[in-house]
């Protein structure tokens, strides 16, 4: 079966919600994906919450740290990024001899767009004795203007390794407030930028999912807000969510307050388990719209065509690189 080349994207008028492929398309397109993978010279490195079947084609699934650390090392020539730009970013800034293509170039982050390099300047401005701690959910130009940057894995641990006191923490202000509750030691000065997908969630509806299973633990990511971190038995990373559900052997139910992909590899790891999103309603509310913009054609076509080469100024990629590289070099317990 043949399927039809990408026609041009428009993700206003047609917002791509998840696959729409049937499986057969799937299967055909999963094949013709491995042989092109050989013949480009290419790897494939998927967030966790892409679409299940852009996950199983890719070498390599994580979080953001492991996918900036798996870039560094990819020995191929084409590095095909599914996740979002500020990801294919900094894969092209810590790698920068290798080709990266993000499939689909609308795949951006609301977040990483809450903050922008002039807006930066002007915070720095306010704050001058303050070193800048910048979650990679952000632009490589911000990046530049930063000392270190940080994900969700390593955030507290980059915090406490610096020898500043005073910590100008951007964009995310969840993370930042959650950060500076496990470095009290520093003062933490938050930038006003949010996840939508994860602020949206309310304590109130992790509470009805709680209540309807209240033997089941409930997993956050730090992108959610304080009164839902609170109700957490473990806060962490997306990758780390699939090692937290191994400290609960007795559990049988997990509440899991992040973007519903993740339990596409939860589910592989744990499928005795059950794992229920914690706005109660899959893909309602805690779906990423930005993260399921690739789909297995455009993967596909990205091989083909080449397509969308993601390249970064080399003035900028210097600064970003030293910033990403900084982070990278952090001991996670610091
Ligand atoms: P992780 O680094 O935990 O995978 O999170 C990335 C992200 O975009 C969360 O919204
Ligand atoms: Fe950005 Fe939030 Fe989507 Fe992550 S889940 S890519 S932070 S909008």
């Amino acid at each position: 079966m043949t399927v039809p080349a990408q026609p041009m994207h428009d993700p206003v008028a047609a917002p791509l919600a998840g696959s729409e492929l049937d499986p057969a398309q799937i299967r055909d397109l999963t094949q013709e994906i491995a042989a092109l993978k050989k013949e480009k010279d290419a790897v494939i490195l998927a967030h966790n919450y892409q679409v299940p079947e852009v996950q199983s084609v890719a070498d390599f699934v994580g979080d953001s740290l492991q996918l900036s650390i798996q870039a560094q090392r990819v020995p191929a020539s084409t590095i095909v990024f599914c996740g979002v730009h500020f990801m294919a970013e900094s894969a092209k800034v810590l790698n920068p001899t290798k080709k990266v293509l993000l499939p689909n170039l609308s795949a951006g982050c609301s977040l990483a767009d809450s903050i922008t390099a002039e807006s930066l300047e002007d915070w720095k401005a306010r704050y001058p004795d303050h070193a800048v701690v910048t979650y990679v959910n952000s632009s490589a130009e911000v990046k530049a203007l930063s000392d270190i940057c940080c994900t969700s894995a390593n955030a507290a641990s980059v915090v406490r390794s610096l020898p500043q006191k005073k910590i100008l923490f951007t964009p995310d202000k969840n993370l930042a407030r959650w950060v500076a509750s496990k470095v009290p030691e520093k003062e933490v000065v938050a930038y006003d930028g949010c996840c939508p997908v994860h602020d949206v969630l309310r304590a109130s509806s992790v509470g009805r999912v709680k209540h309807d299973n209240p033997r089941a633990v409930i997993i956050a990511h730090p992108e959610c807000r304080e009164d839902v971190v609170k109700m957490a038995d473990e806060v962490c990373s997306t990758t780390a969510m699939l090692g937290a559900v191994k400290r609960f052997p007795s559990a049988h139910t997990f509440i899991v307050a992040t973007e519903h992909g993740i339990v596409h590899q939860l589910k592989l790891r744990y499928p005795d388990k059950e794992f229920i999103i914690a706005d109660g309603c899959i893909g309602c509310r805690m779906h990423c719209p930005y993260m399921k913009m690739i789909d297995l054609v455009m993967v596909r076509d990205a091989l083909v065509r080449g397509k969308h080469e993601v390249d970064v100024p080399a003035d900028v990629a210097a600064g970003a690189r030293r910033a990403l590289e900084r982070m990278i070099a952090v001991p996670r317990d610091a």
